[in-house]
């Protein structure tokens, strides 16, 4: 071959081997859903193995509520209205079994719930009854019927109807700490509970329930939030006169930062709001709330602990938030224009794959899905570790997702 001709079959091989490499730089494999859900399906048999004891039963009373950091195992805690997470074991037991179809996983989600169930009957304790007994008996009546879930779920709505303050237009929080922050006090996580009465005030409860679920969310826009959309955690107001007083921090770094679960609940809660109402003032906000936390994330799409935590980088992650608002997007991009609607999936299924990386996963260290949430990081709580909800919300986004992925509905 003459000198010339392999100079130019160099150069074109070269060029192949270039454009072939900047491809596969380029080429970012997307999210494998079902391999991702038969993780969790296997997460969850390691785990329910562990939980047995020596005759092979589980006590259905303690449920897993985190592994710390130094840990292998679920720390449990027992089932209780002051046990604000009770809920979400068996509500991802559901849908393990929606997604697997195994019926020994079944058992088990009945198992949790049922001792769950007994909250209802004890008195009420604060605004986390929504969390409580929507993501664990509202799954197990969205996925069995079971009249007696519903009546559960009716009598839940109604208990935590007593919290809502009239004269302020909230629900109370924490009425254990209305001294402590000197006044009524709703935080940003009670947007998450409106679900469990716009879902009574159709299934056979009173209307009213929808109504202080919409006033709810009526106040909490107004005072809930600084000029750029980002949240408070806790907005304090008079409990005669409805007077709001102040925003501030609980679990956040401090009352002018933005907390990243806090920002979650916002996200996910505005989204059902407008679900539910279908009016388009709740839909503007939860596009505001949202772009301001997509605005602000990380690379990887997983935020620090909080926006404003001056250690950042060195700050630990808050897995958990990425969870909410993967899912809370998946939903969120079906309601807006395509633009918005390719954004919010990209946005959402970015965070998912993020999340399924081994930066994220717990792989064979333990039997949770996921490390690095934290938990109240003010409180040196659960910093930087595998929290329950965080594992909750990763299995319904991907199970929106594979919905989504079918073209079903993803709720
Ligand atoms: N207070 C509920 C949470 O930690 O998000």
């Amino acid at each position: 071959m003459k000198r010339k001709t392999i100079l130019k079959a160099a150069v074109f091989g070269g060029m192949i081997f270039l454009v072939a490499g900047v491809a596969m730089a380029a080429y970012r494999p997307a999210l494998n859903t079902g391999e991702e859900l038969a993780y969790c399906d296997s997460k969850v048999k390691r785990a329910l193995g562990e939980l047995k004891d020596a005759d092979g039963e589980i006590d259905y009373s303690m449920i897993p509520r985190n592994i710390p950091k130094d840990s292998a195992r679920w720390a449990l805690r027992p089932s209780c209205p002051e046990e604000w997470c009770s809920g979400f074991y068996p509500g991802l037991l559901w849908y393990d079994y929606e997604n697997s179809g195994d019926r020994e996983v079944l058992r088990h989600a009945k198992g949790y719930t049922d001792e769950v169930a007994k909250i209802v009957d004890k008195p009420l304790f604060d605004h986390d009854l929504g969390f409580l007994i929507y993501c664990s008996l509202g799954n197990g009546y969205r996925l069995t019927g079971d009249e007696g879930y519903r009546q559960k779920l009716l009598a839940a709505a109604d208990s935590l109807s007593q919290l809502y303050n009239p004269a302020v237009g909230t629900i109370l929080a924490w009425p254990r700490n209305i001294d402590m922050f000197g006044g009524h006090n709703t935080i940003m996580d009670t947007m998450m509970n409106l679900e469990l009465l716009f879902w009574a005030a159709k299934n056979g409860g009173n209307p009213y329930l929808h109504d202080i679920a919409v006033k709810h969310a009526e106040t909490t826009m107004k005072h809930h939030f600084r000029p750029d959309y980002s949240c408070y955690h806790v907005a304090v107001y008079n409990q005669t006169t409805g007077k709001f007083i102040r925003g501030c921090t609980h679990q956040g770094y401090s009352d002018a930062s933005m907390w990243a679960r806090g920002q979650s609940w916002a996200i996910y809660g505005y989204t059902v709001v407008y679900r539910e109402t279908r009016d388009k003032r709740f839909l503007d906000f939860a596009r505001k709330v949202t772009d301001i936390y997509l605005k602000r994330l990380p690379e990887d799409m997983v935020p620090y602990w909080d926006f404003d935590d001056p250690r950042i980088p060195e700050a630990p992650r808050d897995a958990s938030a990425a969870c909410v608002v993967a899912s809370a997007l998946l939903e969120l991009s079906g309601y807006v224009d395509a633009e918005t609607s390719a954004r919010y999936l990209e946005a959402s299924k970015r965070m998912l794959k993020s999340l399924a990386s081994d930066r994220y996963k717990s792989n064979a260290a333990n039997s949770s899905f996921l490390n690095h949430s934290t938990g109240h990081h003010p409180a040196g709580s659960e910093i930087d570790a595998s929290i329950v909800y965080a594992d909750y919300y990763y299995i319904e986004a991907l199970t929106r997702l594979k919905r989504h992925d079918n073209g079903l509905a993803v709720i």
